[in-house]
């Protein structure tokens, strides 16, 4: 385990645009940090929103939120990237690939530069892509960069399965792995609440038409940004809150269970490309694999998803 060589309580946010400074509002509140630079292409939108998030600190705690810039990255704990074009209706997250790899390439290497000792984390999409991409062209080690992934995809699933069975989404243990995107996968075999398998939970809750149900869900869950982006132009509150939630697992060492974005390495039989599997997360980073059960027809649809990654991994140039 290549352990982070920063212990600061402090964060840095490449990319102030909707996602990134929803974050930042997020993370202000969490107590996490007592401090998180900011950085953007555009300085003035920076300052706009360090300005703004800053004057809510009289109702937080203690701590600075200010306009950063790459020096910042060398004593910080985490480096969060939110930097990046954001679909627009009709667009794929795979879309916007060759113009947010672009960024990357301009954004990767100034935090090389800088001789980083936390925990790199991708928020910008395609997620699990731009991982990889940083994982590549940082030189860092592989578990200290992690992508939110389908964080925010199970977090959907386990709303939506709470409202459908009249329980504390809380108490829904169920995860989306995969991209983070149309060949996402549910993990329907490992699903249960508080240790009901979710078919017997089902039928406690009057609900016996699985296929139906099941399909349906999986589909709000995968057409989520879509519906919101048509409705609203972007998201950005639901992913806020997966990265608070990933830092904060960070941050307290917590080890808790989360469906990052992480390089694969034999699990699920997938080897050598970035997707969303559950693993412990820690104040390291990446800690392990834990292989959940899939069905078959779940385990080839992963794969047929790692697929899908590792073609378009393939046509870059990095
Ligand atoms: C989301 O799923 C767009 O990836 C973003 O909300």
């Amino acid at each position: 385990m290549n352990k982070k060589k920063s212990n600061s309580k402090k964060a840095v946010m490449i990319g102030c645009g909707f996602v990134g400074s929803a974050s930042v509002f997020a993370l202000m509140q969490s107590g996490l940090f007592t401090e998180i630079a900011l950085i953007d292409a555009d300085k003035n939108k920076a300052e706009g929103e360090a300005m703004d998030i800053s004057h809510g600190i009289p109702f937080a705690s203690p701590m600075r939120i200010y306009v950063g810039d790459y020096d910042d990255v060398a004593d910080a704990t985490i480096v969060i990237i939110s930097a990046g074009a954001g679909q627009k209706p009709g667009e794929t997250r795979l879309d916007l690939v060759n113009k947010n790899v672009a960024i990357f390439k301009s954004i990767i290497p100034e935090i090389a530069k800088r001789d980083f000792g936390g925990i790199l984390l991708v928020v910008a999409n395609p997620v699990d892509i731009l991982t990889q991409v940083a994982i590549k062209l940082s030189g860092l080690p592989e578990e200290r960069v992690i992508g939110s992934g389908t964080v925010l995809d199970s977090a959907r699933l386990r709303s939506k399965l709470g409202q459908h069975l009249s329980v504390d989404s809380r108490s829904v243990h169920a995860f989306i792995v995969g991209e983070h995107g149309d060949s996402e996968v549910v993990a329907w075999s490992s699903a249960n609440v508080s240790g009901v398998p979710l078919s017997d939970m089902c039928e406690m809750r009057g609900h016996y038409n699985h296929k139906e149900n099941t399909k349906e869900i999986a589909d709000a869950v995968k057409n989520s940004a879509y519906e919101i982006i048509n409705k609203k132009h972007a998201t950005y509150y639901g992913i806020a809150m997966s990265v608070k939630r990933i830092c904060e697992v960070i941050m307290r060492d917590e080890k808790s269970i989360l469906p990052v974005s992480h390089m694969i390495h034999g699990v699920y039989e997938i080897d050598d490309v970035v997707l969303s599997t559950p693993v412990i997360v820690g104040v390291d980073g990446i800690e392990s694999d834990i292989p959940i059960n899939l069905s078959g027809e779940e385990a080839l649809k992963l794969k047929e998803s790692a697929d899908a990654l590792k073609n378009i991994i393939d046509t870059l140039e990095l």
